[in-house]
């Protein structure tokens, strides 16, 4: 089930790097705002080019995600077969959904890159969007998150980071494409800092330190890296993430921007439903008692090919 070697894929699998902005913006009404739109999926790669060109040691990408009323809007049919509205979850605690048509997830190892890409794709899209989310995240010490613990170590990479993402012989019209979910996580930092370090450990299945995944038998089945990986016909399933640390000092804000893809978003949901409702239900991820979920949004991505060939 190999993607067609004439697609190209957005950059889904690009390297994790210092310095990302996430935007979520939603549409405007009328015909106006989807031409805009149109017109952008076509020039993204002369932007992106335009704008990487400045520093290509700074491996600036982007990728533009569709959320499910968008895709209607603007291309109708035939739809991506897994594109559907985020769905919240109420279990022990709650997954929000939140409105969403376009997703930016521009990452650079400067953010200058990001800033200026993102700047010149809003002034693109200037009347014709409101802006819902604006994360712009760093990478923290020895990528971890503000938790303290490495963030990434499970990723698959290069051929498996492929695998676990691009759609390919189940939905031959959007092969290259990908589907992606965004959450943001805020902590509460002062009482994830009050549990004991050798607890932490369990709450993520991992040592903290030396970022050494703990034995099974030492693992809770709550444990975050036991609800999340999950299988199906004894094959695991994964999906790719990169997640951000940010934060507003002031506002006492800590936060991790959670943004997972994957050829599928079944996977992504069966993560969630673990976390949140627990396996077996109220076995449930404990690390969302200090790290509430305040955005929730699912989105297609296109292949680059598909983009390029948009007509407004
Ligand atoms: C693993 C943090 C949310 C899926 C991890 C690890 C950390 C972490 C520290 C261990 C290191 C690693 O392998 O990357 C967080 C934080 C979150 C969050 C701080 C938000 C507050 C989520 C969500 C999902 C998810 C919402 C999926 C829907 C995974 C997966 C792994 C993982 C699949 C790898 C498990 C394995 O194979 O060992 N996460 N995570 N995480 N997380 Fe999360």
């Amino acid at each position: 089930d190999a993607v067609l070697p004439s697609v190209v894929p957005q950059p889904v699998a690009a390297r994790l790097t210092r310095a990302a902005i996430f935007l979520v913006v939603t549409l405007e009404p009328g015909d106006d705002a989807e031409r805009a739109v149109r017109k952008l999926c076509a020039d993204l790669s002369g932007l992106l080019r335009a704008v990487g060109f400045r520093d290509l040691e700074g491996g600036l990408s982007c990728v533009l995600g569709i959320g499910s009323d968008a895709w209607e809007r603007l291309f109708g049919a035939p739809r991506p077969k897994g594109l559907h509205p985020f769905r919240e979850i109420r279990g022990r605690h709650h997954a929000v959904a939140t409105p969403g048509d376009l997703l930016f997830h521009i990452r650079a190892t400067r953010m200058d890159l990001c800033f200026e890409l993102a700047s010149q794709v809003m002034s693109r899209l200037s009347g014709f969007v409101t802006t819902q989310d604006e994360v712009h995240g760093f990478s923290y010490f020895d990528d971890r998150d503000l938790i303290g613990f490495v963030d990434g170590t499970e990723n698959p990479v290069d051929a498996a980071a492929v695998a676990a993402t691009i759609i390919g012989a189940e939905d031959p019209d959007f092969a290259g494409g990908s589907y992606v979910i965004v959450q943001k996580y805020l902590h509460d930092l002062v009482a994830w800092n009050r549990v004991p370090v050798a607890d932490q450990e369990r709450i993520i299945g991992r040592e903290k330190l030396s970022d050494i995944e703990l034995d099974d038998a030492a693992k809770p089945s709550y444990a975050h890296n036991v609800l999340t990986s999950i299988e199906e016909n004894g094959e695991p399933l994964e999906i790719l993430r990169d997640n951000m640390p940010f934060g507003d000092i002031g506002k006492g804000e800590f936060g991790t921007y959670f943004i997972g893809y994957a050829r599928s978003p079944d996977r992504i949901e069966r993560m969630l439903e673990n976390m949140f409702i627990g396996l077996p239900p109220g076995n449930y991820d404990r690390l969302l008692d200090f790290s509430r979920a305040v955005t929730g949004s699912l989105f297609f991505v296109p292949s680059a090919s598909f983009l390029d060939a948009v007509a407004p």
